[in-house]
C-alpha cells in the first residue's frame, strides 16, 4: 500500500525496540558497513585531516554514522524526525551506553580514529548536537555540512519513489561541494516492523542507488552486501553502501 513519509507517525518509532532488534551486538553486515565507511572517511581526509561540521541525515537511536566521523568534526548533526528518536539521542550525549564501544573498535582497525580521538565518549560529548527536524527541509536554509552520512533512511520512510529520489537529493544538497559522503540501503525491502509499529520502505536495488546518486554525486562507489549476518531485518535480500564526495557544482 502506498505510504507517503507525512502519513506515517514516525512520533510512534520505539527507539529501545530498534536498538534490541539492530545494534545491541555488533551484527556482521554492519561491520562490513562500518569497514567500508571509515576507510572512505579516512582515505579522503589522509593522515593530515581537516576539521569540519558533519551531519547524519536521519539518525534513528543509531549513533555508529555520526561514530565514523567523530575524528573529522569540529560539530556533529544528528537530524531525526522522530522526537522518541531525538530523546533517546539526547540521552547518549554525555555518555553513551557500553554496546557502542564493539562499533568504535571497529573503527579503531583504522589507527586514524584512536591517534585523533583519544576519548571518543568525551569527544562524542562534546561534537554531537540531535536536532529534531525534517529531512525534506534540509536544503531550505544555507546551513551546509562538510561530510555526511545517511544510513536506511531514503528508501524506508516512504513508498514512493518521487520521495526516495527527493529525500536522495535533499541530503546531497545540504553538503558542501566536494564534501565526502556515505549512504547506506535496504534491497528489495518491503516495509519493517519496529516494537508494535510497521514502517514504509520502497522496493530499490543497487542499480537505483547508484543512478540517483550520480546525480548529484562524483566518485560514487556502491557495495552490496548479501547478508553476511543472515536475515537481520525481515523482508529485504541485502545492503547497499555508497560512497562519493558531493559534486562540485
Ligand atoms: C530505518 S530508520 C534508520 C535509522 C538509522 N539511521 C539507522 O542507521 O539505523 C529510518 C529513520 O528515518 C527517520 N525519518 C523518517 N522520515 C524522516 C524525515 N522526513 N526527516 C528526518 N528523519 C526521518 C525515522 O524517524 C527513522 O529514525
Amino acid at each position: 500500500m502506498k505510504k507517503l513519509n507525512g502519513d506515517v507517525a514516525w512520533e510512534d518509532f520505539d527507539p529501545q525496540a530498534y536498538i534490541e532488534h539492530n545494534y545491541r551486538v555488533l551484527h556482521p553486515d554492519d561491520e562490513a558497513i562500518i569497514t567500508v565507511v571509515r576507510d572512505h572517511f579516512s582515505g579522503h581526509f589522509g593522515g593530515s585531516g581537516s576539521v569540519a561540521s558533519g551531519i547524519d541525515a536521519g539518525a534513528g537511536p543509531n549513533i555508529y554514522p555520526a561514530l565514523s566521523m567523530l575524528p573529522w568534526c569540529d560539530k556533529i548533526t544528528l537530524l531525526e524526525r522522530s522526537p522518541a528518536n531525538v530523546q533517546y539521542l539526547n540521552s547518549q550525549i554525555e555518555s553513551y551506553g557500553p554496546q557502542w564501544d564493539q562499533f568504535w573498535d571497529v573503527l579503531c582497525r583504522d589507527e586514524a580514529y584512536p591517534r585523533r580521538v583519544e576519548d571518543p565518549r568525551a569527544r562524542f560529548a562534546q561534537t554531537v548536537q540531535p536536532r529534531q527536524g525534517n529531512l525534506f527541509d534540509l536544503a531550505k536554509g544555507d546551513e551546509r555540512w562538510a561530510m555526511g552520512t545517511m544510513f536506511f533512511v531514503a528508501e524506508s520512510m516512504t513508498t514512493s519513489p518521487e520521495e526516495f529520489r527527493r529525500a536522495v537529493g535533499c541530503f546531497m544538497t545540504a553538503l558542501e561541494p566536494g564534501a565526502p559522503f556515505a549512504a547506506a540501503f535496504m534491497e528489495h525491502s518491503r516495509g519493517y516492523r519496529v516494537g508494535e509499529s510497521d514502517f514504509p520502505a520502497l522496493d530499490i536495488d543497487e542499480q537505483v542507488v547508484r543512478a540517483t546518486l550520480d546525480i548529484h554525486a562524483s566518485n560514487v562507489q556502491t557495495h552490496r552486501l548479501g547478508k553476511p549476518g543472515g536475515l537481520l531485518r525481515e523482508g529485504y535480500t541485502g545492503m547497499i553502501v555508497a560512497t562519493g564526495h558531493r559534486s562540485d557544482r
